[in-house]
């Protein structure tokens, strides 16, 4: 994919991950960005900081369907057409299920995956018109491992997962390249209130989500050879992982027991 011109539409780009992959773009001569986001001053931040870039900011909240008419409703005003598609916004409370409250596991149901399919349905007559376009979910390392406390987060990065594949084939006679992200423990805002000793940095997952969207490839996976072994053993010998949660059960309780970015 040549960046240059394109024209994109990012969720959560004021912060985090999202702003790391920005600046990315930014520094590969992306110059029209729509950034939907929930807190307005973060969002006029964008245009200080990114001087370069003609932001195009709406105050979103992605678990709304009207918010995400009005946010494509401005893309199609401003440009008439998009070219990528960035579903990054994403947030995660930890625990057990039976202590979620019903509203954060609702939630993250609604912010991770339903406002993610709906902002794609809806952006999808914009992208349709582009003659080289792609949609990049974010995922997460748990979409791939699930593990125990983060039962309902897992699901809804499993969920991206199987959206992005079903969505690819759906759009074959398409040039619209779908791809999913998983990044490992990152160390952002959302991560305050983990406790993980080892992180990558946002900009770590920002320049290998970019560097696999120039090579059209489909699944970019942090956490390097260790990770993708881990995968394979979950796939193929589940208990294992069953055995090592079980085997570390308190520790990963206690770690996770204040997780929640909501
Ligand atoms: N950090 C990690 O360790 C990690 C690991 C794996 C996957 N991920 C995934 O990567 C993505 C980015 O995470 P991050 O770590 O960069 O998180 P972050 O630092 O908390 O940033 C989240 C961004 O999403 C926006 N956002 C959250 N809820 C929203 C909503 N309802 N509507 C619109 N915007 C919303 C936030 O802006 P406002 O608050 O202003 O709305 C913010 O810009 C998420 O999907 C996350 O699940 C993160």
């Amino acid at each position: 994919m040549d960046l240059q011109n394109k024209k994109v539409l990012i969720t959560g780009g004021s912060a985090g991950i999202g702003k790391a992959i920005i600046k990315e773009l930014a520094q590969r001569g992306v110059k029209q960005i729509a950034v939907v986001g929930r807190r307005q001053e973060a969002l006029d931040a964008l245009k200080e900081e990114f001087t370069a870039v003609d932001f195009l900011t709406t105050r979103s909240n992605v678990a709304k369907p009207e918010d995400l008419d009005n946010a494509v409703a401005a893309v199609a005003a401003a440009w008439g057409e998009l070219d990528m598609l960035i579903n990054n916004a994403g947030v995660v409370s930890a625990g057990l299920l039976s202590e979620l409250s019903d509203e954060d596991i609702i939630n993250q149901i609604n912010i991770n995956v339903t406002g993610l399919i709906l902002l794609t349905k809806k952006a999808l007559p914009l992208l349709t018109k582009s003659k080289e376009a792609a949609i990049m979910n974010m995922s997460s390392g748990y979409g791939y491992i699930a593990m125990p406390f983060y039962s309902v987060y897992a699901a809804t990065k499993a969920a991206v997962g199987q959206f992005s594949d079903a969505m690819r084939r759906e759009l074959h006679q398409y040039p619209i390249h779908v791809m999913t992200v998983y990044p490992s423990a990152t160390d952002t805002d959302m991560m305050k209130t983990a406790v993980v000793s080892e992180m990558d940095t946002a900009e770590d997952v920002a320049k290998a989500a970019v560097a696999g969207l120039l090579q059209g490839e489909i699944n970019v996976i942090l956490g390097g050879k260790q990770r993708e072994e881990q995968i394979k053993v979950n796939f193929l010998e589940p208990k294992k992982i069953d055995a090592f949660a079980a085997a570390n059960y308190e520790q990963l309780r206690e770690r996770t027991k204040q997780h929640r970015s909501m």
